[in-house]
């Protein structure tokens, strides 16, 4: 019997479409974080919508299972394989090819990095209202199919909320072209909804019409220092109240900053002393002195109110950059010093303290393992890392994930909140999917997987085991 690569690669014939050296296709088969490592025998790249329907009523037909991928910076293990699957990658999909200013709108296929559409957006006084760390990597089709959050869902939303139209393939290589464009367009079923965060599992996402919004004149940014993470849910409140047009508001908790700092000693933390947490807070606003005012007038009633111990705001993009830097440095920081089991968790914000000292003590029972706090705070979105420290064996710290996600995720269902904040379920949460979801909900699932899905070829194992 050949294996179904192989049926595959016969039925494709032209080279072109595919790459099958292991030389080529190991960077697709690895996660960014490096948790995550398959194999992939065979990497298929199509260029167009079309090419993409042919390989998939294909893979129907041969029964060959596909990992649908995009930028691969995925954080729960959906976008590699798992037992040899064929890679369909939409990278070569990468066109922006329409933009209508009049609706604010904008037609990509899925291949479109995060960044290459932001610098697009730029140069026509606009914007992309999601924007997260992984720009420069991630592409559209996986934020969508992940239903991306970010660091401006408080003010914007999700990539959920920008979407207007998507084009589908299914399974059986039937293209589902809706590119509605229109803001209102309430004509039956919103089927796009149900491609929009289902990872991969009902179709592949080819092309996007995406809602933008046109760029602020100016950004105010500030890093603050909190004397105590108990002030974080009250510091929330009145950020939102005192910066009407608030656009982000992140921490890191102070034991992450010293941490980062240790494993990047070039980083440098433009607020001095040491702080319980740090907080960005950016706002959107006119250019010109009486915005950068108002905004220092807001800082500076959070300092009489004791809600900040000290803050520096940015006097110049780079400045502000550095400051996002601090937010950012993090994630890279765990990933350079050796693994991390990623819990990516909502709990309702009044309870983030109790919930950071909750993480804080859990981890002391892990021997080799290090906490790693930050996160939205405006969604109360806790991105809790439990990273691997050194000495500890691989093998050792992955055998400890059951534990680990058993212990946080009964913490984080006991608050009220949620297993997945922004990630997705992937591979990494799909056991724990009942904690979130009703049995009739996931049953409804089952019934859309096994309808749009019949032979089970897209991603097979991810959100449902
Ligand atoms: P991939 O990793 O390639 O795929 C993700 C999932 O989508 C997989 O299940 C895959 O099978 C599926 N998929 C991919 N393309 C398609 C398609 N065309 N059709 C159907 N299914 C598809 N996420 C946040 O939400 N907020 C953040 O703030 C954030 N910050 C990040 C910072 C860094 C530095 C990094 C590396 C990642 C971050 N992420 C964040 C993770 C996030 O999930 C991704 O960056 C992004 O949403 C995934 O895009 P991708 O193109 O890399 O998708
Ligand atoms: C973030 O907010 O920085 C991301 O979601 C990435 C991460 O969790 O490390
Ligand atoms: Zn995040």
């Amino acid at each position: 019997m050949t294996a179904p690569h192989e049926r595959l690669r016969a039925r494709l014939g032209d080279p072109a479409l595919y790459l099958d050296d292991p030389a080529d296709t190991a960077r697709y088969a690895r996660d960014w974080i490096g948790k995550y490592v398959g194999t992939a025998p065979l990497v298929v790249r199509p260029r167009t919508t079309e090419e993409v329907a042919a390989v998939l009523a294909a893979c129907t037909e041969l029964d060959v299972p596909v990992v649908p991928q995009a930028g691969n910076t995925g954080m729960v293990g959906g976008g590699v394989p798992r037992a040899g699957e064929v890679v369909l990658s939409v990278e070569r999909l990468n066109a922006i090819q329409a933009f209508d200013e009049a609706s604010a709108a904008v037609t990509v296929q899925s291949g479109v990095v995060l960044e290459t559409l932001q610098g697009y957006l730029a140069g026509r006084g606009y914007d992309m209202p999601v924007d997260l760390g992984g720009r420069g990597s991630c592409q559209i089709g996986g934020m969508i199919a992940t239903n991306a959050g970010g660091v401006k869902v408080l003010r914007y939303g999700h990539m959920r909320e920008q979407v207007r139209g998507l084009e589908v393939v299914l399974a059986d290589g039937t293209v589902v072209s809706g590119l509605n464009i229109l803001k209102k367009n309430n004509t039956g079923l919103d089927l796009k909804q149900v491609f929009i965060g289902s990872e991969g599992t009902l179709g592949v996402i080819t092309r996007a019409v995406l809602q933008v919004q046109p760029a602020p004149e100016a950004f105010q940014t500030a890093l603050a220092g909190l004397s105590s993470r108990d002030l974080l849910p009250a510091l929330l409140q009145a950020a939102r109240a005192r910066f009407p047009r608030l656009s982000s508001l992140e921490f890191v908790d102070g034991k992450t900053v010293a941490y980062v700092r240790a494993a990047d000693p070039d980083l440098r933390i433009p607020l001095d002393g040491d702080h319980a947490s740090l907080v960005v807070i950016e706002e959107e606003s006119a250019s010109g002195e009486a915005a950068g005012e108002a905004f220092a007038t807001g800082l500076e009633s959070l300092l009489e109110d004791g809600l900040i111990a000290d803050a520096v705001v940015a006097g110049s993009e780079a400045q502000a950059r550095a400051i996002w830097r601090v937010r950012e440095a993090p994630t890279e920081a765990v990933s350079r010093r050796g693994l991390t089991h990623k819990f990516d968790v909502t709990v309702p914000p009044g309870v983030i303290p109790a919930f950071l000292g909750e993480m804080e003590a859990l981890a002391e029972g892990f021997a080799g393992v290090r906490v790693v706090l930050f996160g939205h705070l405006g969604d109360g979105n806790v991105h809790v890392n439990m990273a691997q420290e050194p000495g500890l064996a691989d093998d050792d710290f992955l055998a400890m994930e059951s534990a680990l996600a058993d212990a946080i995720y009964g913490a984080v269902h006991g608050r009220a909140g949620s297993i997945s904040a922004e990630h997705g379920i992937g591979v990494m949460k799909r056991a724990y999917l009942s904690l979130a979801r009703t049995p009739a909900e996931i049953a409804l699932m089952r019934t859309l997987k096994r309808t749009l899905d019949p032979k089970g070829i897209l991603n097979p194992g991810v959100i449902l085991e």
